[in-house]
């Protein structure tokens, strides 16, 4: 090796250098030449072959050569570093003119919110919320209940059958089993769910529809209780001037049984169409729990005493938000869902 063959080496690595177009490119070169085994150590190692004079001009070379092989490194790597930061700013470009996205808030249907008021007012009030299975057992859905085969109160509950004496649940009343069947008194419990009839669609009837369900057993639990409660629950749900009626009425799992009424929320009970000029709109049957219903999930009726209720849902959100028609609630239309949108 002398010095020109050396220059003549610089010269060629500093032409392949700036064809280096990538880091991986580039990475390569670094090690060709400058690394452990490359070039320009090499050539330092073999420096001690030549004379004091010639290696003090070689190494000299030599360093500078290592100087501006470093340097066009360098230099090719920050080429590198800002052609990429471009392209990424220029993929990543916002334009500041183009007109906003709107995406419409997820909001509930006025079923759930009627749902979420009766459980914020019956939880205010130490219910806890249980649910049961839409496809239910006839005997919890009847024979629990009190209600043997060929009850006539099965024929006007006319159920969507499934087999082997499992139907749709013609009502929520079929939870108060379940639950009088897993927990000890004492007992407060709200349950609201679906519920099948096979009903023909009408103004105020489909085949759908959602009920919720009261329970409360304890030792000391009289009418009176119940009839406070839903007094307390018609109050916060329709205002304080709301008025409850109870009016004697028969179920076949409560004795004495009654029907409940309150005040019509749109004429305050004066009569108007929506009350069908009475002033009163049934909303719930209610009752103290009938001895035969405790016997069949073994509760001592001798100590414990009960009360329940079941409530129709959508005749709740239909006072409430002067729906005409219960058909609106399932039909889906935005027009009228939208009604309900609240931030
Ligand atoms: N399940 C009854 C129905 O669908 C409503 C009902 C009445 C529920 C009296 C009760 C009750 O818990 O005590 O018509």
């Amino acid at each position: 090796m002398d010095i020109n063959s050396l220059k003549k080496i610089a010269e060629d690595v500093l032409s392949d250098v700036s064809s280096c177009s990538s880091y991986e490119e580039i990475e390569n070169f670094r090690i060709e030449f400058l690394g452990k085994k490359g070039l320009i150590r090499e050539a330092l190692n073999k420096i001690s072959e030549f004379s004091i004079e010639e290696k003090k001009t070689l190494g000299k070379e030599i360093n500078e050569l290592k100087e501006k092989i470093e340097a066009f490194l360098k230099s090719k790597k920050d080429e590198l570093d800002k052609r990429v930061r471009d392209e990424r700013l220029n993929k990543e470009k916002i334009d500041v003119s183009a007109p906003g996205k709107y995406y419409k808030p997820l909001r509930p249907h006025p079923l759930s919110l009627v749902i979420n008021d009766m459980i914020r007012i019956f939880t205010k009030l130490g219910f806890s919320v249980e649910e049961g299975p839409e496809i239910e057992d006839e005997y919890y859905n009847f024979d629990a209940l009190n209600i043997p085969d060929f009850h006539p109160a099965r024929d006007d509950q006319d159920s969507f059958y499934i087999k082997d004496k499992k139907l749709l649940r013609t009502q929520t009343s079929g939870v108060q089993i379940r639950v009088m069947e897993k927990k000890k008194p004492p007992i407060a419990i709200i349950s609201p769910g679906r519920c099948y009839r096979k009903d023909d669609v009408d103004t105020t009837h489909s085949p759908i529809f959602h009920q919720i369900e009261g329970l409360v057993v304890d030792t000391q639990v009289s009418f009176s209780d119940l009839k406070g409660v839903l007094t307390l629950f018609a109050k916060e749900m329709f205002g304080e001037g709301t008025k409850v009626r109870f009016r004697p009425d028969f179920f076949p799992f409560t004795e004495p049984s009654a029907e409940v009424a309150f005040t019509c929320i749109s004429c305050g009970g004066k009569g108007c169409p929506m009350c069908k000029g009475t002033g009163w709109i049934e909303v719930a049957g209610c009752g103290m729990v009938d001895p035969e219903v405790f016997k069949n999930v073994g509760i001592d009726y001798n100590k414990y005493k009960g009360y329940a209720f079941g409530m129709g849902i959508e005749r709740i959100a239909m006072i409430k938000y002067r729906i005409p028609d219960i058909r609106l609630f399932y039909e889906n239309d935005i027009r009228f869902l939208d009604q309900f949108y609240s931030f």
